[in-house]
């Protein structure tokens, strides 16, 4: 920090017009003080502030800021401990300053220094008429398009300023009258964002200006702040892209602006508090950050995708064999996804457990755009350079001998049918068709006819017949029973470790042992369908390693993909793959290099992150919270590693329309079961805070008001939106 602070008055000339990156101008309060006082914030603090404290707080939104822009810096002026406060220096755009006069002689001081780093810096010099006060860019904010300058008065910026503002950029000037003394400069309680929204402290302005404001940004663009907030200066922000960089603020205020898909850096800094400013204060923006300015067609872009437009278009056009609830998703990164209005919500769903690694992974982004630049799809009627290699990576980390990638889970839970069957037939000496495959009753293995053929679930076979013949159940978790159902004919058992689509239905401790032992000793295969339970979900790589068994088959495929590109596949042994020849089995996109190079990527980023081990210990903690949580309304709570269940004594979709209304994904399986499977690189904090809005939700009285159309007016309730 010595280096900045041994600056020259000039840190640096910039070329305004070769500047592309924002650009910020700051000024260290090596002299800062109040030694007199010009707002409400400043009385009786006179003689009261700590230098050193105000250099650390100011030193930490310096490193926060240098990290997301080219701060530039001033230095200070012995007489002129308000230099700090660089946003009154002027308001500069496009390589042009209006050059502040400032209200106060206090401050008149101030003005040759900013004006002399301006002239160095390359700026045209725009002079306000001397009778016109002007406090820079903490009275003048543009809108995030830069097409609109709203211009602060009434308590230190004339009113008068205005004209002499206009024209100097492509914007309408809009005045804002500002009545509260305590919010003496507009960037004090109005904060335009760049995504378009306003954050703002609506007390602080008369009607004719709150008029002015609500005619410009649509309600939901408003987020308005409440008293404490606003005093604590939280409209007193530095918003650059998505993040936002503001003094302490309230977990509400916090989770709305995340919700919205900013990433918000709260920096200590009453210090400054004590001279009127915070972290705005203490900035100034050079450049403007490249927006795009609209464009003739956005309108209809942005209606057509409105939400319930896009609902309506789904429900028209779409088969209707899902029942999704109505969030309609538009982009996602790590455990938050957010929608096509901009709100923001914890996925405590993760793709079925396809996003283990978290949504639009780096690494599994930047694998999958290398492919697709080289190779995508080559059939495997020709070899390609990457399948080999997930091969040999699978081979490693799993330690069985083969693997055969297909697409999706269904058609690798088919391939290892056929598999086994042909094992039976060829290896273990099963007369031609007399093969049979013992299942579990209320199993998941997917939707094609012969695995639905096979499920106990009424709906899920009615209507599909006639099925393949040759499958038998067992009841999941009855050992006993598999004994006794097995015959010579038995090729294979199939099971899935935890039932995940029936509940997350954890079965009764060395279970798996005894199938493992049951399978050796009648000659059976063991397939393991590790489709949902496998690649870090429960605490394990897979699941069957919780009893310390080696199945004969795994079935993978969902966090195979890390969520990118379906990519499946059936590992085994050299004597069950290798019954398939040249022509048995196939598929055109199995085993493609994309898939192969995604699939590469997906297992790497398991093993590097550690995620396994993650979900171990997350998930013992998440497992005791909920298990904590006192609710008439929870039956039971269960689960394993990150992948838990709450079994209710009502409708669980409801509840999962409440939770999405307080920013949480979840999605009932049957009737009355929660599933939370969340990402499992999720930090800590989110989990908690996940967690939290399960416990109100769960809150019996509010349960009890639940119906089964919820509107957003729970959220409306708790977020601070206008
Ligand atoms: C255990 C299990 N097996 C198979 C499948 C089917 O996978 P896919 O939907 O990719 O066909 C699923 C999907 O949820 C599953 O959970």
């Amino acid at each position: 920090m010595n280096a900045i602070l041994q600056h020259e008055v000039i840190s640096k000339v910039v070329n305004p017009s070769s500047v592309e990156k924002l650009s910020l101008l700051m000024c260290p309060p090596t002299l800062y003080e109040v030694s007199y006082v010009i707002n409400p914030w400043m009385q009786g603090n006179m003689g009261h502030a700590s230098r050193q404290r105000a250099m650390r707080q100011w030193e930490s939104l310096y490193e926060v800021l240098s990290e997301l822009a080219d701060v530039q810096l001033v230095q200070p002026i012995a007489g002129s401990p308000d230099m700090v406060f660089t946003a009154n220096a002027g308001l500069a755009r496009n390589g042009v300053v209006a050059i502040s006069s400032f209200y106060y002689p206090e401050r008149q001081g101030e003005e040759p220094h900013f004006r002399a780093w301006f002239e160095k810096a390359g700026y045209k010099i725009v002079d306000l008429p001397r009778e016109t006060p002007f406090e820079g860019e903490g009275d003048a904010l543009f809108s995030a398009d830069g097409s609109r300058l709203w211009v602060g008065y009434g308590t230190r910026t004339a009113e008068s300023s205005h004209a002499a503002l206009s024209g100097l950029w492509d914007a309408e000037v809009t005045g804002l009258h500002l009545i509260d003394p305590r919010f003496y400069h507009l960037d004090t309680c109005f904060a335009p964002l760049m995504d378009g929204s306003l954050l703002y402290y609506p007390s602080a302005f008369d009607a004719a200006s709150i008029e002015k404001i609500e005619a410009y940004y649509p309600a939901e663009m408003r987020i308005a702040v409440g008293e404490s907030d606003a005093l604590s200066f939280a409209c007193n922000a530095v918003n650059i892209g998505k993040t936002i960089v503001l003094n302490l603020i309230s977990a509400e205020l916090e989770l709305e602006l995340r919700r919205r898909g900013f990433e918000v850096v709260q920096v200590e800094l009453d210090e400054f508090l004590k001279a009127g400013g915070a972290a705005k204060c203490l900035v100034m923006k050079l450049t403007p950050e490249l927006h795009r300015a609209p464009r003739e067609g956005d309108e209809m872009e942005r209606k057509e995708k409105s939400e319930a437009e896009l609902i309506a278009l789904e429900e028209q056009y779409g088969a209707h064999n899902y029942h999704p609830l109505d969030v309609v998703i538009e982009r996602a990164q790590g455990a938050w996804v957010t929608d096509v209005a901009g709100r923001r919500y914890l996925d405590f769903l993760a793709a079925y457990s396809a996003v283990n690694q978290g949504h639009c992974h780096p690494v599994i982004l930047k694998a999958m755009v290398e492919q697709a630049q080289k190779v995508t799809l080559t059939s495997r009627a020709f070899r390609n350079d990457q399948l080999p290699l997930l091969l040999r990576d699978l081979h490693e980390l799993t330690e069985f001998d083969r693997a055969l990638p297909m697409n999706s889970g269904a058609e690798a839970v088919e391939t290892a049918l056929k598999a086994a069957r042909k094992w039976g037939e060829t290896v273990k000496g099963i007369e031609r068709d007399q093969t049979e495959i013992i299942t579990c009753s209320n199993n998941f293995h997917g939707r094609t006819i012969a695995i639905v053929g096979f499920s106990t679930d009424a709906q899920y076979r009615a209507g599909f017949g006639p099925f393949p013949a040759g499958f038998k159940h067992v009841p999941f978790g009855d050992a006993d029973a598999l004994r006794r159902t097995i015959t010579p004919q038995t090729c294979a058992f199939l099971v899935e470790p935890i039932q995940g689509e029936a509940g997350v239905i954890v079965p009764p401790e060395g279970y798996l042992r005894e199938v493992a032992k049951i399978c050796r000793e009648n000659n059976v295969l063991l397939v393991v369908d590790e489709i949902q339970s496998g690649l870090g979900r429960t605490g394990k790589l897979f699941a069957y390693m919780h009893d310390g068994i080696t199945p004969d088959v795994v079935i993978v495929g969902k966090a195979l993909s890390g969520g990118f590109y379906p990519v499946s596949a059936v590992l085994s042994s050299t004597e069950v793959l290798g019954v398939f020849q040249p022509g048995d089995h196939g598929s055109t996109f199995g085993g493609n290099p994309l898939a192969c190079a995604v699939a590469r990527a997906a297992l790497r980023v398991i093993v590097e992150e550690q995620l396994a081990e993650r979900s171990a210990e997350l998930g013992v903690y998440a497992l005791a919270r909920l298990k904590e949580m006192s609710s008439s309304n929870v039956v039971e709570v269960r689960g394993r590693g990150l992948w838990l269940a709450i079994e209710l004594n009502v409708p669980a979709r409801p509840i999962c329309e409440a939770l999405r209304d307080r920013g949480v994904l979840c999605k009932e399986t049957h009737e009355t079961v929660i599933r939370i499977a969340p990402p499992l690189m999720i930090s800590r904090e989110d989990l908690d805070w996940g967690l939290a809005q399960i416990e109100h939700v769960l809150d019996e009285r509010r349960v009890e008001n639940l119906d089964a159309h919820s509107t957003r007016s729970e959220a409306d309730a708790f977020a601070p939106v206008a």
